[in-house]
């Protein structure tokens, strides 16, 4: 049976969910996985959103927490907030306590990865201080260290991402993900959805 790989994600104005589309990408290029994107619930109305200037959501479909169960790994992925994941996110994991109960997610690899608008806005400390969601819940964080390669020396360019995961910069929201963050972005899908049929069936 394939090994299932979620991307399941929030994304206001399409940063997050372009590095999602790529996570994809790279998940699927691992022989056996089947990769699935989805959105969380969006909690802000219509009227707030048309204020923000946010553009109409995607067709990804929207998660619901007993689908996570479903999942070999998952790859979880949001903008930052003041530095730290989105409040929709947020809403969605405190929507999953009956799995927290359960442990039904525990030992499923979980990656992260994220957008800010700025350099020094998050693109470390929403990753790490999201880890915490996925200790509460037995997940296995993998982080991609350096296994990018030389990627994650870029110097010349402004480049997203970290060991923690793929990132991207919105800076004014116009700076789109970059070849190379998007080139990250690929790695990370593939690199833990490697792991994930490893380590199907086996906890
Ligand atoms: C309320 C609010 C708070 C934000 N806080 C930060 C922040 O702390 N650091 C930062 O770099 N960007 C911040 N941003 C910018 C967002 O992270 C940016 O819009 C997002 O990364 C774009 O991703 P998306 O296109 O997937 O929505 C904030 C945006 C909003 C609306």
């Amino acid at each position: 049976m394939a090994t299932k790989v979620y991307i399941v994600y929030y994304s206001t104005y399409g940063h997050v969910e372009g590095l999602a589309q790529e996570i994809k990408k790279g998940a699927e290029s691992v022989e056996g996985v089947e990769a699935k994107l989805w959105q969380v619930p969006e909690t802000l109305s219509d009227e707030i959103l048309a204020k923000m200037s946010a553009p109409p959501k995607s067709d990804v479909p929207v998660i619901t927490p007993n689908e996570l169960t479903e999942a070999d790994g998952i790859i979880f992925g949001f903008p930052t907030r003041f530095g730290m994941m989105a409040a929709q996110f947020k809403a969605f994991i405190d929507s999953t306590g009956g799995l927290w109960r359960t442990q039904a997610l525990a030992g499923k690899p979980a990656g992260i990865f994220y957008s800010t608008g700025s350099q020094g806005g998050g693109q470390e400390t929403t990753p790490l201080t999201a880890i915490t969601q996925l200790v509460h819940h037995g997940m296995i964080f993998v982080p991609i260290g350096y296994t990018f390669g030389a990627g994650m020396f870029e110097m010349e360019n402004i480049k997203g991402g970290s060991p923690y995961g793929a990132g991207t910069f919105a800076g004014d929201g116009s700076r789109q993900p970059t070849e190379l963050e998007l080139g990250q972005a690929f790695h990370q899908g593939k690199h833990i959805a490697a792991i994930a049929k490893k380590l199907k069936g086996t906890v």
